[in-house]
This record gives structure tokens, sequence and C-alpha cells, in this order.
């Protein structure tokens, strides 16, 4: 009889702590949840217009899951399609944009458009603008990185006057560049 309450007692005792156990698990892997966002980067470039243009704007970068997210938002654009690059150089001193130099691209590929295989890491497309002179994208690139030899981080933004064909060499035939930036980090923080 008493022998009985002692395997019962035991008994209990172990289901109350297998319960505790896996509670404090779940515990330590949603405290790993909230680690992993809050290291998500942002970085931002301040797009100005190039002189006798009037495009200015801003393009944010957040790292999400598969890529990084890429929102960009223009004022001052005349209507329709204009080529969208990271080029090599976060340099916008020049009053026409060249010192931002060629398209980012690291791996020295032939010029195309985003969803190219084989691409500049610069080459985001075309952006096209409204009769109001906006110009707005929001898109998640695979390619984009904040690390290595890949990151954009202090690499420039283009927006150029004509569209990007993302066929013709080395630059799509994107002509003159109206707005220029650089890309700046700006948190490494909470979400
Ligand atoms: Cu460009
Ligand atoms: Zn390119």
């Amino acid at each position: 009889m008493l022998n009985q309450k002692i395997k019962f007692l035991l008994g209990a005792l172990l289901l109350l702590s297998l319960t505790l156990f896996s509670c404090s698990k779940n515990e330590v892997e949603q405290k790993e949840e909230t680690v992993a966002t809050k290291t998500m980067r942002t970085a931002v470039a301040q797009m100005n217009a190039t002189t006798g243009n009037q495009a200015n704007g801003t393009v944010t970068f957040t790292e999400v899951e598969g890529g990084i997210r890429v929102v960009a938002h223009f004022e001052g654009v005349p209507e329709g399609d204009h080529g969208f690059h990271i080029h090599e150089n976060g340099d916008c001193s020049s009053g026409d944009g060249k010192s931002a130099g060629g398209h980012f691209n690291p791996a020295g590929n032939p010029h195309a458009g985003p969803s190219a295989e084989i691409r500049h890491i610069g080459d985001l497309g075309n952006i096209t603008a409204n009769a109001e002179g906006v110009a707005e994208k929001d898109f998640i690139d695979a390619v984009l990185s904040f690390d290595a030899a890949q990151s954009i981080v202090g690499k420039g933004v283009i927006l150029h006057a004509k569209a990007d064909d993302l066929t013709s060499q080395p630059t799509g035939a994107a002509g003159a560049r109206i707005s220029c930036g650089s890309i700046e980090v700006v948190e490494i923080s909470a979400k």
C-alpha cells in the first residue's frame, strides 16, 4: 500500500519535471527569434537631383528573409520608365552624377535585368514615374547584400533619364543621371 503511494508520487514528480523542461525549452526558442529580428540592418540613400534636374527622394534597403527589401520613393521625375541602379561609388560630388562610376559589378558580369541569373549586383531595372512625377517601387532583391565584397553599403544609387533596356552593354542605354545618392547604414536595431 505504502509502496504504491510512493510510486504514484514519483510518477507525478517525473511528469511535472518533464512539463517544466519543455516549457523552458520553448522560452529559449522564443528568445532566439527575438535576437534574429533585432539584428536586421537598414541602410538609406538620400537621393538628390543632379544639375538641371528635379528628381529627389529616398531609397531604403532592409535585410529581410530572402534578400534585401528595396523601397524607393522619388518626386520630380519626368513621366515614364527610368533606369535604376546601384553604382560602384557612393560619390555624387560631380554635378552630373558621373562620380558614382559604373554599375556595381564586383564579379565582372554583363549588364542585365533584376530577374536575370547573371547580372551586375546593381542591376535593379526600372522605376516608372506617373503624370505627377512620383516614382515608387517596393521589392525584395535576392542578389543585394550588406556583407563582404558584395556589400552595397557605401555604394551609389542612380536614377537615369531614360529607361534601361536590360540588354545594352554596359549600362542598358539608360542615358543621363538625374538623381544620385550614397547608401549609408542608419540602424542595426530592433523592429
Ligand atoms: Cu545606372
Ligand atoms: Zn548594369
